[in-house]
């Protein structure tokens, strides 16, 4: 579970790590006439998405009217798709250097890895790539309840290094990298992270506090939730992508399995996937990676989850058919239609009415190949093999194979050994 960063700030004060001072969290701007405010001030767009800053979410103003026009322009703001709810107030902080301090789990050993880097305020993803020497990354494998001192010392003389020997920084900054430490542990934590913590002429104060609960632990942080106001389970707000926000208003699931900065590699064949449910959409995620690697040298990338869910309209359908063609990564369509709840007609309707709107106005093609079985089948049999003799050159790259003639593992085969060819590698 998120916490809002006034939220998380509040646990950080509870911890002793300093923090700026807080003016207020205001829902409209008639509530800014309650607070005492000294400018300059911070306005800080209050989602559960990160790149807040970057979305132009967090302002500086020096009177009231600039805080009331930035304010109702915040409001109005959507980060991610998430709109602002609220805004919280606080003291600008002057500084003279940042740095980031991250506290999480590493996914494959599940030890503590607590990161610092002397670059602070930009995304530690960013800096991993382009200033990897920037980061130290420590993962902790015994006593692991508390941070050593010798470690915390380590991690501070790194960044005392990297930020040009402020050296009479290095106590202060092992001294919060302990603490944010023994935040994450406290409250089960998944993240912890600071970015930035801005150094000041008199020491140090986190401006931003990112803190990501494990929603398995949250029956042991009763007060925590207590203390925060929080009384039901908030659910977890992922960050979409432009393809999961465009599923998402077209009404089905869909997942991005390749981040959106990935480049493609020319040798490998990528994958978009149609299936049926979700059970078949992991299951198909699956069965393209391994065919990929017995067969066609490991360089087979399936791009998606999706689940068209049980009787799309055939408006979705066809929408899911774009999405994969608009999607400039995807080689080849791999679709499957084990027609239970779902009509095997419909679903050759949507996927025949994006094909012929596509050609017909010129809009990047794919391949397309699948398999379909189940309700309504001899009528979508009928009506495919209508549609390939009044449309041949539009449906010239789709292969549907009706009933069960082939297993679906064969289908993704031949489908991946098509396209190679079609993309002449
Ligand atoms: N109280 C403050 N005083 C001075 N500068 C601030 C303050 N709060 C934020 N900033 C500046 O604004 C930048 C962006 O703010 P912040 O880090 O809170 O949001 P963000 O990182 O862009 O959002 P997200 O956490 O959603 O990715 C900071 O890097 C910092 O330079
Ligand atoms: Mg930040």
């Amino acid at each position: 579970m998120k916490l809002y960063e006034y939220e998380a700030k509040k646990v950080f004060n509870k911890m002793g790590i300093p923090i700026p001072k807080k003016y207020g969290i205001i829902h409209s701007l008639k509530e800014l006439d309650e607070l005492k405010l000294e400018y300059p001030i911070m306005l800080k767009s209050m989602v559960l998405v990160g790149g807040r800053g970057k979305a132009g979410g967090i302002k500086k103003v020096k009177n009231m009217d600039e805080t009331k026009k930035i304010a109702n322009d915040l409001f109005k703001l959507k980060i991610k798709g998430m709109p602002v709810e609220c805004i919280l107030l606080e003291e600008v902080i002057d500084e003279i250097g940042a740095c980031y301090i991250g506290i999480t789990m590493d996914p494959i050993t599940f030890n503590n890895v607590v990161i610092v880097s002397s670059s602070g305020g930009v995304d530690i993803e960013q800096v991993a790539k382009e200033k990897p020497h920037a980061i130290l990354k420590r993962e902790i494998t015994d006593n692991i309840d508390k941070l050593s001192k010798s470690t915390a010392d380590d991690l501070a003389s790194f960044l005392v290094t990297n930020l040009n020997n402020k050296k009479n920084l290095k106590n202060i900054l092992s001294d919060i990298i302990s603490k944010v430490y023994a935040t994450y542990q406290r409250f089960d934590a998944r993240l912890c992270e600071i970015n930035p913590l801005i150094i000041t002429n008199d020491g140090v104060v986190a401006v931003d506090a990112k803190l990501v609960l494990d929603d398995n632990a949250l029956f042991r942080q009763v007060d925590l939730l207590e203390m925060l106001g929080i009384t039901e389970k908030r659910h977890d707000v992922a960050e979409r992508t432009k393809n999961e926000l465009r599923a998402q208003n077209a009404g089905f699931p869909y997942i991005d399995l390749l981040s959106e900065t990935y480049v493609k590699d020319p040798k490998k064949l990528y994958v978009g996937l149609i299936p049926g449910g979700a059970g078949y959409g992991i299951f198909s995620i699956d069965e393209v990676a391994t065919i990929g690697k017995r067969y066609f040298n490991d360089q087979v990338v399936p791009v998606n989850f999706m689940d068209s869910g049980g009787g799309p309209t055939q408006n979705r359908v066809a929408e899911m058919f774009h999405l994969l063609m608009d999607y400039h990564i995807v080689d080849l369509i791999i679709t499957s239609r084990f027609g239970g709840i779902s009509s095997c007609d419909i679903f050759i309707r949507g996927m025949l009415q994006a094909v012929k709107e596509r050609y017909e106005t010129g809009k990047r093609m794919i391949p397309i190949y699948g398999r379909m079985v189940g309700t309504d089948l001899p009528s979508a049999h009928t009506f495919l093999e209508k549609a390939k003799i009044e449309n041949p050159d539009a449906l010239k790259n789709v292969t549907i194979y009706v009933g069960n003639q082939k297993i679906m593992a064969d289908v993704i085969r031949e489908g991946i050994k098509k396209a190679y060819e079609l993309k002449g590698v």
